[in-house]
């Protein structure tokens, strides 16, 4: 019992997992049949997806994606970037039309204003800096300006002679932008916003940069980058970009200014003139990625600052002008079908069901009892689960134990809530497996329905009308280090008291 009420305790004391790295999907609508907001949240949702960027800010996305968790960064597109850096009043406008109409029910956490300006559209360049201004007074004015941040995405290569990584400063003729820029970054707490595609840095110098390097793929020491400024080791493209970002702000005298890369990938298909765009490729690529991000290890000049990514894309935009590739940087066909399998084994929940088709959660066979008890008596309580069918004289009572019987609470509670990210943890005692743990006639949710039938329990799959989001499901997203920390400590001081 005393374990039960520890639990709930720790729902009001669990710190946010500010500064740990995400990954986000971007989301290009040139498609010809566009999936709808509602399919396309569902996509979302099903694979594990809790941030967004989007390229405008449709209203039915926007409302759409209201109430799902989902962090969601919106985007002035370029054509509306004159009007908002020459008017304030046009700016509050869309503020007020695109942000505040919409939160809280839609989590907006940060607006892009243009893309890539500096190079698309130069002749914006000189009102880039009073656009950010006019949307953040608008923001200050509604009180949002601390949970919305206001960035633009640079294509990186307004960044100059960035091997080796500690020598790279900005392209010199945007000084008079990325001086007043960084300094509007830095007052308001915002962070610079970076594309990074090593698919187009190994394209222009495949003579000097090799494909395992922009893949992240593991090079043989002689290969390996050594900045001889610093001697920092590179293993990947990406990194090497990101620190030469860091260093070029450094070189303006601003160190103090996070990254977050709006965009990354590769495609999948290209031309002739494009064999490096290959599904292998892509995958490896992106696959790779996510793991680099996800394990949180930032870039040999700030090891300790993880760097979130969006991925480009969630679809592929079959309208897209251009070559071959261009209408293939997507994760997925429109239709939803993943246009790979991403290689994503023990990186965590999200495109968890891509690496199979079916996945369930279950108990670490070495868990703490009193932790699987505990998460037993939570997911059976609070979470909503139905645990009737491990009443005694039910198909799902045998074995008697408390781990058989947490496998299937936490299973059912991690279906229940669609496989979201960080539904399957409970403190680090769960694990997602691919392996069906149903037995004789103790049927797990989520192996497909087919047995329901031929059991005689009454409801199996977990109950539909129990829409639980109770503090685990928030809490357990992200890095659950420092609350698994803590509650080892507090069990301790338990057993101890005991
Ligand atoms: C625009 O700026 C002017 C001058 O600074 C100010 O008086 C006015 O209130 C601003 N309007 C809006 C909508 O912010
Ligand atoms: C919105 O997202 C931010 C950043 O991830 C998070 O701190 C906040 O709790 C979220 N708000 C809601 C209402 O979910
Ligand atoms: C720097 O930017 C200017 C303006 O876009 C461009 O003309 C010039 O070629 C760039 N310099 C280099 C070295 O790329
Ligand atoms: C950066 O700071 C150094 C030392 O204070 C100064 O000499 C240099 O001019 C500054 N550079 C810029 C671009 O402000
Ligand atoms: C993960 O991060 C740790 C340190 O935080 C680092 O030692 C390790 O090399 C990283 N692994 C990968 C695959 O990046
Ligand atoms: C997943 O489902 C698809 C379509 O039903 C099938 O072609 C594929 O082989 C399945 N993959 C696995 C790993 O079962
Ligand atoms: C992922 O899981 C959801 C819900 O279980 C399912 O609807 C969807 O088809 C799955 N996606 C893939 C690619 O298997
Ligand atoms: C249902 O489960 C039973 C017991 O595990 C098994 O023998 C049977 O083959 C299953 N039926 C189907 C259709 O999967
Ligand atoms: C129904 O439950 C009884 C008692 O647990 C069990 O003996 C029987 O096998 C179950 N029937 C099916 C079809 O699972
Ligand atoms: C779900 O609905 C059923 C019937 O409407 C009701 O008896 C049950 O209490 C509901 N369960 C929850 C968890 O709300």
């Amino acid at each position: 019992m005393a374990i039960l009420l520890i639990f709930y305790l720790l729902c009001a004391i669990a710190l946010p997992a500010y500064g740990d790295a995400f990954i986000g999907v971007n989301i290009g609508t040139d498609i010809t049949n566009m999936p709808s907001p509602t399919e396309t949240v569902a996509l979302l949702k099903a694979q594990g997806i809790q941030h967004v960027r989007l390229y405008d800010a449709d209203r039915a996305m926007l409302r759409a994606l209201a109430n799902t968790g989902i962090r969601v960064m919106i985007s002035v597109p370029n054509d509306q970037i004159l009007g908002i850096g020459q008017s304030n009043a046009t700016a509050a406008n869309w503020v007020a039309r695109n942000v505040i109409a919409h939160v809280p029910a839609t989590n907006i956490t940060a607006i892009a204003v243009g893309s890539e300006i500096l190079t698309s559209l130069p002749n914006a360049a000189p009102i880039l800096v009073s656009a950010l201004n006019f949307i953040q007074a608008a923001l200050v004015a509604a009180n949002l300006d601390q949970q919305v941040k206001v960035s633009t995405p640079h294509s990186s290569s307004i960044i100059l002679d960035s091997f080796p990584p500690s020598q790279a400063f900005f392209n010199k003729t945007w000084d008079p932008v990325m001086v007043p820029l960084l300094k509007f970054l830095q007052s308001t707490g915002s962070y610079l916003m970076l594309n990074v595609y090593p698919y187009y840095d190994y394209m222009l110098n495949d003579d000097s940069i090799p494909l395992d390097y922009a893949l992240f793929r593991p090079l043989p020491p002689n290969k390996e980058a050594i900045d001889s400024n610093t001697l920092l080791h590179y293993t990947n493209v990406f990194d090497a970009v990101v620190d030469a970002a860091y260093f070029a702000m450094s070189y303006l005298n601003f160190t103090n200014i996070p990254i977050v890369v709006t965009e990354s990938g590769w495609p999948s298909k290209g031309d002739s003139s494009e064999p490096d765009a290959t599904i292998d490729n892509a995958n490896t690529y992106n696959s790779n990625l996510i793991k680099h991000v996800l394990n949180n290890s930032g870039t040999p000049k700030q090891p300790r600052i993880g760097i979130s990514t969006y991925i480009y894309e969630l679809y592929n935009e079959d309208m897209r002008p251009g070559p071959v590739s261009e209408t293939n940087w997507g994760l997925f066909y429109a239709n939803g079908a993943p246009v790979y399998t991403l290689h994503l084994t023990n990186s965590g929940t999200i495109f968890a069901n891509d690496t199979t088709n079916q996945t369930f959660c279950v108990a670490k066979s070495n868990a703490d009892t009193k932790m699987l008890q505990a998460a037993l008596d939570w997911a059976c309580g609070p979470g909503k689960v139905n645990c009737s069918p491990l009443l005694q004289g039910q198909p799902c009572y045998e074995p008697n134990s408390v781990v058989a019987h947490a496998t299937y609470a936490i299973n059912a509670y991690y279906q229940q809530m669609d496989k979201a990210a960080g539904t399957c943890d409970f403190k680090g005692v769960a694990s997602v497996t691919t392996t069906n743990p149903s037995h004789g006639s103790c049927i797990f949710p989520g192996s497909g329905g087919k047995n329901v039938t031929s059991t005689n329990g009454t409801a199996l799959a977990p109950s539909t009308n129990s829409t639980n989001s109770g503090c685990l499901s928030q809490y357990y997203n992200g890095g659950s280090l420092r609350s698994f920390v803590i509650l080892t400590l507090v069990l301790s001081v338990v057993v101890l008291q005991n």
